[in-house]
């Protein structure tokens, strides 16, 4: 681990964290790094910190050892946001020195009270509230309230044009803190955290997509030249290619997406599965590609990146004690709940005595508000007839020219 120079007078610390699931739910088998910064100009500051996992906190502030930085010599502390992943050093840090001042936004002061029992020293900033550090170097602050919670807000460096913006921008994936900058990468390993970033945007911000796009246009008016988040790589060269992707994601979470069709299925016996390669060929011979994940075996963080990207979704299940297949009733549910709103959607699967499946999935779409356009589904008792599976391959062809002609013009093969 080492501290990296940004630009003049700012620095970035870094943590990478690895085998855990993160939030206590979502794996990240690349890990995930988690970034602070230290801004110079007369007086000093630290920008966001790291979590108090073990080790974390003392990899943070040996890096400070590495610029020769005393905590001493830290005048402020800025906290963007308060999730323990960018606060949790506090207490570590706190037992170093206990005398700093913490400038955040006011609803983070219950927070700081909350988590960290920190009630004192607290100067309360918002929108348009700058603080001067000398040497013209003036940080201004702006609040980008839930992305990704309430009280987060963003820290500008007026003298850089670098934006400190926390959660936002940020992606999955351990990063090699020899060489943290877009420019200092290959193209293929920008891209890697560009796929990092979206599952990290569809398991951790999706659901606040209307806030990020305020944010977005927030950071558009600004003079930005270097985009600093609190995970992944800093963008030095092409900041606007990371604000390109924040906006298409935020926009997938309304839709549309890609023209593609995400096929969620699970099986009992083999009767729905007979189904799956039908419906499959039938999509794909419209040449829209397809992201398949069986349930319960495919793990919802991966599930989600696939249906934020996709215009359309198929959920293959059977009928199960008279509702749907428990374990997509819950995928669907979080979906809803993480706000993946207006796909075009075919239900189809085997049923014994009884169907019932439709009364629970209409009301998980009503309940959530998903918006979701579903065709005409197609169930079938037992084992699927040959009309059955022409009905299928039928209903697939019109999902998935249904997808083209809503996807993003620029998705559409
Ligand atoms: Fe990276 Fe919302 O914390």
């Amino acid at each position: 681990m080492k501290a990296t120079r940004v630009t003049e007078g700012i620095y970035r610390l870094s943590a990478n964290v690895s085998n855990i699931l993160f939030e206590g739910m979502w794996p990240v088998p690349n890990g995930v790094a988690m970034n602070s910064y230290i801004v110079k100009g007369d007086k000093c500051a630290i920008i966001d910190g790291v979590c108090a996992w073990d080790g974390v906190p003392e990899t943070l502030l040996s890096q400070l050892d590495e610029l020769d930085i005393d905590v001493k010599d830290l005048d402020y502390v800025i906290i963007n946001h308060m999730e323990p992943d960018h606060s949790g050093w506090l207490d570590a840090f706190r037992n170093v020195r206990d005398d700093f001042t913490i400038y955040t936004s006011e609803r983070a002061k219950p927070l700081l009270d909350a988590f960290y029992r920190i009630t004192d020293n607290i100067k309360l900033v918002k929108s348009g509230d700058t603080l001067d550090l000398g040497d013209g170097r003036i940080l201004a602050f702006e609040e980008i309230p839930n992305v990704h919670w309430p009280e987060t807000m963003a820290t500008f460096d007026t003298k850089s044009g670098t934006l400190f913006p926390c959660d936002a921008f940020g992606s999955f994936g351990a990063v090699d803190n020899d060489a943290p900058y877009d420019d200092t990468l290959q193209e293929e390993q920008i891209e890697f955290f560009e796929r990092e970033m979206e599952r990290y945007y569809s398991n951790i911000v999706t659901s606040f997509s209307a806030a990020t796009r305020k944010a977005v246009e927030k950071v558009k008016a600004l003079p930005v030249k270097i985009i600093a988040p609190g995970h992944g790589i800093v963008w030095r060269h092409d900041p606007d290619r990371v604000i390109r992707s924040y906006t298409r994601l935020a926009g997938y979470s309304k839709g549309p997406g890609r023209a593609e069709i995400t096929v969620l299925w699970g099986s009992m016996y083999g009767m729905t599965e007979l189904a799956l390669q039908p419906v499959i060929e039938a999509i794909e011979s419209q040449r829209v590609k397809t992201r398949v994940h069986r349930v319960p075996e495919s793990h919802i963080g991966y599930i989600l990146d696939s249906v934020l990207q996709s215009s359309g979704v198929v959920l293959a299940m059977p009928t199960y004690e008279y509702k749907m297949f428990p374990p997509m009733a819950a995928i669907l549910d979080e979906i809803g709940k993480k706000k993946i709103l207006n796909r075009k959607a075919l239900r189809l699967g085997s049923f014994g005595w009884s169907g019932g499946a439709q009364q629970e999935l209409d009301e998980i779409v009503e309940r959530n508000k998903m918006k979701w356009d579903f065709l005409e589904p197609v169930e079938f008792k037992g084992r699927p007839t040959e009309q059955d599976i022409a009905l299928i391959r039928q209903r697939g062809i019109e999902l998935a020219r249904a997808v083209k002609a809503w996807a993003l013009a620029d998705d559409v093969a």
